[in-house]
C-alpha cells in the first residue's frame, strides 16, 4: 500500500535570510519558528544563513556546505522565508541561497515573513516573487509583515502581538493547505517541468 501523503505533517524549512552581525533577522526567525514549531501540522526546520560556511564564489563542483544546505531544501515540503528589506529588495546572501537549489524549490509553497521600517519588507518580498516563480515554486498572496519600529514580534504589553501571532498562525494555515496539496500532486504524478 502506498504511503498517505496528507498523514504526515508538513516538513517546513524556515530560512533565516540576514546574515549581517547584530541582525534583527535572528530575534525574528527564531520566534516564527518557535510558533510554528508548537503547532502539530508543521516539523521545523530551521535553516539560518548565518550558520552555513558557503564558498564566496560560486565552484563548478558542488561545495560541501552547499550539498548539505541542497539536501535540508530537497527534504522540505514546503519553505517560509524570513527577510529583511535592504535597499527595496532582500539580500545578497539569501539570493546566493536560492540559487543553490533548483528541483528542490520546485512545484513547492513559500511563504514569506518581512520586516523594515514603514512598509515592513513588503518590496523584499515582491523582489522575491518572481525568483521563485523561475524556480516553479508557488508563492504564498498573504504573509506577514513586520514594523521594526513596532519593536520585537514578541514585546509583551504591546496589543499588536496578538495580531501579529494571529497573522503567522493564518501564514501557516495557507502554507499547511498548498503544502499537503502540492506534496499529494507531486506523489500522484511527476511535475510537468
Ligand atoms: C544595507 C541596508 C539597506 C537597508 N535598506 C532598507 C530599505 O530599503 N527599507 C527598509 O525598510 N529598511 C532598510 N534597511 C533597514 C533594515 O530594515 C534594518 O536594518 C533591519 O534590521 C535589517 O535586517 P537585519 O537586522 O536582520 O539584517 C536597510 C538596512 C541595511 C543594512
Amino acid at each position: 500500500m502506498s504511503e498517505d501523503p496528507t498523514a504526515a505533517p508538513l516538513r517546513t524549512a524556515v530560512i533565516v535570510g540576514s546574515t549581517r552581525e547584530t541582525r534583527a533577522g535572528d530575534t525574528i526567525g527564531r520566534w516564527f519558528a518557535a510558533l510554528a514549531a508548537d503547532r502539530d501540522d508543521h516539523v521545523i526546520d530551521l535553516l539560518d544563513l548565518a550558520e552555513w560556511e558557503f564558498p564566496a564564489r560560486r565552484t563548478d563542483t558542488p561545495d560541501s556546505a552547499v550539498t548539505a544546505f541542497t539536501r535540508r531544501l530537497a527534504r522540505a515540503d514546503g519553505f517560509v522565508v524570513v527577510t529583511p528589506e535592504y535597499n527595496r529588495s532582500f539580500p545578497a546572501p539569501l539570493k546566493q541561497a536560492i540559487d543553490y537549489g533548483f528541483d528542490e524549490w520546485r512545484a513547492k509553497p513559500v511563504a514569506f515573513v518581512s520586516y523594515g521600517y514603514r512598509w515592513a519588507g513588503r518590496y523584499a518580498v515582491e523582489q522575491l516573487r518572481p525568483v521563485f516563480t523561475e524556480l516553479h515554486a508557488v508563492t504564498l498572496r498573504d504573509g506577514l509583515h513586520l514594523d521594526l519600529l513596532d519593536g520585537p514580534p514578541d514585546a509583551p504589553g504591546d496589543g499588536s502581538a496578538d495580531d501579529r501571532r494571529r497573522v503567522a498562525h493564518q501564514v501557516l494555515d495557507h502554507l499547511s493547505w498548498w503544502g499537503l496539496t502540492l506534496r499529494e500532486g507531486r506523489a500522484a504524478r511527476p511535475y510537468a517541468g
